[in-house]
């Protein structure tokens, strides 16, 4: 068990960092989930929740995560049970490592079939398919694909494929450098669609239904949302920010990247509810759509707008792109563990993961075209398999993961070591400080209590 490779790589430069670190966090969560879980939960409330936890509890989260990542100097689970050592803490803290890379693992399962949509979307763009459709079209486009199985197969197969080749043979330098102009590319065509949506949709009906805060349509089962979201959109609770917090640079500022990544993240996130909600607006569709949202949407724009097939198929590619690189991400930890821990070569641990992969999507891509087997009756209430793995990893195990880290840095570390590892002003340490002992722990279990029943506001 030899972890020489790990210990002595590092991010060549902070920028490097920021990027891959960016990379992770924009993605699907950004373009495709914020936009339809706020239009499920009503809207400015829900913005509002969530704004507050990325804030709160979100960015002092991922303070801790690469702060962990950074001291420990190793993968998740070492780097969690060092860093408990150097304080005296339990062994069995290394739980907060490898709790996330279960939690990823069952995350990409069903983000490799989404991404799958964006990629079939792409093609659909390129070839002209929504070229002046009437937005009932649009919606059909979306409901055939997804009544095969044996597309959704083969789509989200290509990106199971990619993501096993470009993680199994390492070649970080060309997808960073295809990262490097798309992500800046990605940016400009969300900018020019909010143009588009502000000069042809409903923007006034958009921004009162994203900012107008009604409390009254928010449920507590919104806030968890809200919450499991704010964790999603950052991929926290997932061994990524501390596998790359162990590649920080020593004398890079774990703050002002924590904040940067969050905030980008955060602009991303409601560029797209702003490019989207207009169209849904001015052409009578549901917020509440869910996951299919911005397929029945985005391309009734493209459909009707000067080059919009070219900037169509673009805006889906580059899509494809974002969530390659989150899916890379969340595939490096189970890749890292064979790795480490069970002698496994980079390729063959690639493999072994990519192909398990493969077998747990079919869960959800048998729940989308609707087989029936894939429909399961919990506490009294019908749920796709694809449902309850969204559900269960986003709105359990995420908050779960970032209640233990919270709570194993804030008590168990000590002060010497994280004061050290944050390196930042005395008032700043205190703030998060403040936020991972008392705010982020308090909120989590007062939000889980009150879904339980225990207590209630
Ligand atoms: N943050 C990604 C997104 O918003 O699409 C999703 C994600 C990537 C979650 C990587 C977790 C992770 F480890
Ligand atoms: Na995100």
């Amino acid at each position: 068990m030899s972890n020489h490779n790990i210990k002595h790589e590092q991010w060549s430069s902070r920028l490097t960092y920021m990027l891959a670190a960016t990379g992770a966090a924009v993605g699907l969560g950004n373009i495709w989930k914020f936009p339809y879980i706020m239009g499920e939960n009503g809207g400015g409330a829900f913005v509002l929740v969530y704004l507050g936890c990325i804030l709160l509890i979100g960015i002092p989260v991922m303070m801790s995560e690469v702060l962990i990542g950074k001291v420990g100097r190793q993968a998740p689970a070492r780097s969690a049970r060092l860093v408990a050592a150097q304080s005296g803490g339990s062994k069995h803290w290394s739980v907060v490592g490898w709790f996330g890379s279960v939690a990823g693992f069952l995350i990409l399962s069903f983000y490799v079939v989404i991404a799958g949509w964006a990629l079939a979307y792409t093609f659909y763009g390129f070839s002209g398919d929504f070229t002046d459709k009437s937005p009932a079209q649009i919606g059909n486009i979306f409901s055939t694909l997804n009544q095969s199985g044996g597309q959704l197969m083969a789509w989200s197969g290509v990106i199971i494929f990619a993501t096993t080749v470009i993680v199994g043979l390492g070649v970080k330098a060309g997808l960073e450098r295809a990262v490097n102009w798309m992500m800046p590319a990605l940016f400009v065509l969300l900018l020019v669609m909010v143009g588009y949506a502000a000069s042809t949709g409903d923007m006034g009906s958009a921004m009162s239904f994203m900012f107008n805060a009604d409390f009254s349509k928010l449920s507590w089962n919104g806030v968890l949302v809200a919450l499991g979201h704010s964790f999603f959109t950052l991929s926290l609770a997932s061994g990524i920010m501390t596998m790359y917090g162990a590649y920080l640079p020593e004398k890079t500022s774990l703050v002002k990247t924590s904040l940067w990544i969050a905030i980008m993240d955060t602009v991303v996130a409601l560029l797209a509810g702003i490019a989207i909600y207009p169209i849904v607006f001015a052409n009578g569709l549901e917020p509440g759509a869910g996951p299919g949202l911005i397929f029945q949407t985005l391309p009734i724009a493209f459909g009707s707008m000067p080059g919009g097939q070219f900037f169509g198929g673009l805006f889906f590619l580059m899509l494809v792109v974002a969530a390659l690189t989150s899916a890379l991400a969340l595939i490096e930890s189970s890749v890292a563990w064979l790795v480490e821990n069970r002698g496994f070569k980079r390729m063959q641990a690639a493999v072994v993961s990519g192909f398990s992969i493969w077998l747990l999507s079919l869960l959800t891509v048998f729940s989308i075209s609707g087989e029936s087997w894939t429909v399961v009756t919990l506490f009294a209430t019908d749920m796709s398999l694809f449902d309850i793995l969204d559900f269960t990893t986003s709105n359990v195990m995420l908050p779960l993961g970032g209640l233990m880290t919270a709570v194993f840095v804030g008590y168990v570390v000590n002060t010497e070591i994280s004061k050290r590892a944050i390196d930042s002003t005395a008032a700043i340490y205190r703030l998060w400080w403040l936020c991972v002992r008392y705010v982020a722990p308090i909120a989590i279990v007062l939000v889980f209590l009150q879904l339980s029943g225990i207590v209630s506001f």
